[in-house]
């Protein structure tokens, strides 16, 4: 379903996206986990046809997205990072209006629209405003919107970020059964859990670059083993454990007061003699395997 080689994004002396290739497969949930300023709105903008590439190939459906963005639009459904709702107008005619821009007409879209609010759960919120909505509610409308005309493909840019967990549930719920539906989604987002529950595949970008690429559980036994240990040091005994971790040679990351230690040939590393802190382990995730791809957290913040 799409294509990128060597796709590159500049803003005058910013390089945004820098030089990565990827395929998304018909049919499958692909994602971009990364934290800010990794260049996945970038990316994706450039996948929508709303921003043009600066170099290097991409193709979308078949068609040539450097050469043709505008053919782009018509076959794909966008939900950006910001809403873009039009607030003037109901909760309903945000979706008919949506549909008129890709010509349908009255009845289609307004028959289209009531199927959309029937699906992500806004039925009865039709006719409401849309400063009336939860953020919970205006995000499903937001993701609502780009499904009214029904695209083979769906790029969602963060699709819950800012949510509370209740409702992030609900969204991850409503796009696991799009997804059984048969239509191609690539989304990003820098929370591991999205990415490691929706996801059949992904790529991990930082400063414009894939750093890994494959199935969630690919990534974690192929760059994190399958557990790590957590080093939570004894009061005073920071340096102390630090200097007893370096010199046991392990491959090792320091997270706030923590040390998070990964084993090496799928074994979990055995830290039995290292004293003055409190081991623990647990499953590896994906925000390990950032760690290890780039010696950072996931998160800024
Ligand atoms: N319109 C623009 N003009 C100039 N620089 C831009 C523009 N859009 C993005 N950038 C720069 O490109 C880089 C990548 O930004 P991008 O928005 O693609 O990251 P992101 O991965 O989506 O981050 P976030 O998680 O914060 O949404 C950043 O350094 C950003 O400042
Ligand atoms: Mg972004």
């Amino acid at each position: 379903m799409v294509r990128a080689a060597g796709l590159v994004k500049k803003f005058g002396g910013i390089t945004a996206v820098d030089g990565i290739s990827f395929e998304v497969r018909r049919g499958e949930t692909f994602g971009m986990l990364g934290p800010n300023g990794a260049g996945k709105t970038s990316t994706l903008r450039m996948m929508s046809g709303l921003s043009p590439v600066t170099a290097g190939e991409l193709e979308i459906d078949g068609i040539d997205a450097t050469a043709n963005p505008r053919s782009v639009r018509d076959v794909i459904g966008v939900v950006s990072q910001h809403d873009g709702l039009d607030p003037d107008i109901s909760v309903r005619d945000n979706l008919t209006v949506y549909g008129f821009y890709f010509g349908l007409n009255r009845e289609t879209a307004g028959r289209r629209a009531d199927e959309v609010l029937e699906f992500f759960d806004l039925k009865t919120r039709g006719g409401d405003s849309v400063d009336d909505l939860s953020g919970g509610m205006r995000r499903r409308l937001s993701i609502a919107r780009a499904f009214v005309s029904r695209p083979r493909l769906v790029i969602l840019d963060e699709p819950t970020t800012g949510l509370d967990p209740a409702s992030r549930n609900r969204v991850w719920e409503q796009l696991a059964v799009l997804k059984k539906s048969g239509v191609t989604v690539v989304m990003s987002t820098h929370y591991m859990e999205e990415a490691a529950i929706l996801c059949d595949r992904l790529i991990i970008m930082d400063e414009g670059r894939v750093l890994g690429a494959g199935s969630p559980d690919e990534l974690i036994r192929a760059r994190a083993g399958a557990e790590v240990a957590q080093v939570r040091p004894d009061d005073g005994q920071r340096d102390n454990v630090q200097r007893q971790l370096i010199e046991a040679g392990h491959d090792m990351s320091e997270i706030g007061a923590i040390f998070v230690v990964r084993g090496s040939n799928g074994q979990r590393a055995d830290l039995s003699n290292i004293s003055g802190a409190r081991v623990s382990y647990r499953a590896a995730n994906l925000e390990d395997v950032f760690l290890t791809l780039t010696g950072r957290g996931l998160r800024d913040e």
